[in-house]
């Protein structure tokens, strides 16, 4: 069993309440992973995924190695076939499969690089490690996708929705960085699973992968996405039609509480590093609406079912 697609998931609402269930008690199944091996490699920078994974590793017993592709292991080459007289060291069929070796579920961090779109909806990392490795291989974000996050968004809206069918609407917001689309990506994937109704609100232009939005409900008139809202979902997303590029920055899509004031009482939710009084105001952020940290929490009991879920196929 592999987990690095939403698609992975047999069925979300059994997966969120087994997730509440191993919150409750997470040491329960602290023999399950005795002598077993997490390998987190990481090929960009995390603070939320690296330690929340960990976590839910140690909680299962299982010992964790982690390296950091961008300055620790060599430079792969992830085509097959290459001449490799320039910048890779090794092949990722060498190196996958000795990792496989020391490790027994290896997880790994990918980006997109935001330059080729056919190369990033490849997913040549995590196509290279699923192709090659010989053991469970876990998304911790890759460039398409990051299911990890989008499970522990599942999580935090069951725990915090005060109706049976909420109103989610996932915002765009402007950022000076071009950002993947990875974690709105897999948000999108896991809300089509969800009886909620469901809104996409950005500008004109940041239309995502029509492969991935499907027949979910867009709206360029932000304000008019908001009303009566029981969940703000914020992230920003570089354009994918004009591949990573910024070709907005409008201050006036920030999530201020003017604009929560449309909703009702919505909550609000993003899956963090957040940029401060670009993406949300600091009144929005501090207020007691906001779930972030309780979302960001979440991601432990996200990766525990996994973890364990991979565990328990594997005996
Ligand atoms: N949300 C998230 O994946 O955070 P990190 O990038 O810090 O891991």
């Amino acid at each position: 069993m592999n987990y690095t697609s939403i698609k992975d998931i047999d069925s979300l609402s059994k997966w969120v309440k087994s997730a509440i269930k191993i919150k409750k008690n997470p040491l329960k199944n602290k023999k399950l992973g005795k002598n077993k091996t997490l390998g987190m490699l990481f090929f960009n920078p995390s603070l939320r995924t690296r330690l929340s994974t960990q976590k839910a590793a140690l909680n299962l017993g299982m010992n964790v190695m982690v390296m950091n592709f961008t300055n620790e292991g060599w430079t792969l080459e992830f085509e097959d076939g290459a001449i490799m007289n320039s910048g890779a060291s090794e092949h990722i069929k060498e190196a996958a499969e000795v990792i496989s070796q020391y490790c027994d579920i290896i997880a790994v961090r990918a980006f997109a690089g935001l330059v080729d779109k056919e190369k990033d909806n490849a997913e040549i990392v995590m196509s290279g490690f699923l192709k090659y490795a010989t053991v469970p291989i876990v998304n911790m974000e890759g460039a398409t996708g990051h299911p990890l996050q989008a499970l522990a968004d599942a999580i935090t809206m069951e725990e915090y929705k005060t109706t049976h069918r909420p109103k989610i609407v996932l915002s765009w917001a402007p950022h000076p960085k071009a950002l993947p689309q990875a974690v709105v990506n897999s948000f999108i994937e896991m809300m089509q699973l969800q009886d909620a109704e469901f809104i996409i609100t950005h500008p004109e232009g940041y239309e995502l992968n029509p492969l991935i939005t499907k027949d979910s409900k867009i709206e360029y008139n932000q304000d008019k996405a908001f009303e009566n809202a029981d969940f703000i979902y914020a992230k920003n997303w570089s354009n994918y039609n004009d591949y990573g590029k910024i070709t907005n920055s409008d201050p006036n899509w920030t999530v201020t509480a003017d604009k929560m004031k449309l909703t009702n009482n919505a909550k609000f939710m993003h899956c963090l590093p957040v940029r401060r009084n670009v993406i949300v105001s600091d009144e929005v952020l501090d207020s007691e609406n906001s779930i972030v940290i309780e979302q960001a929490n979440n991601r432990t009991y996200a990766a525990q079912l996994v973890l364990q879920k991979i565990l328990k196929n594997g005996q």
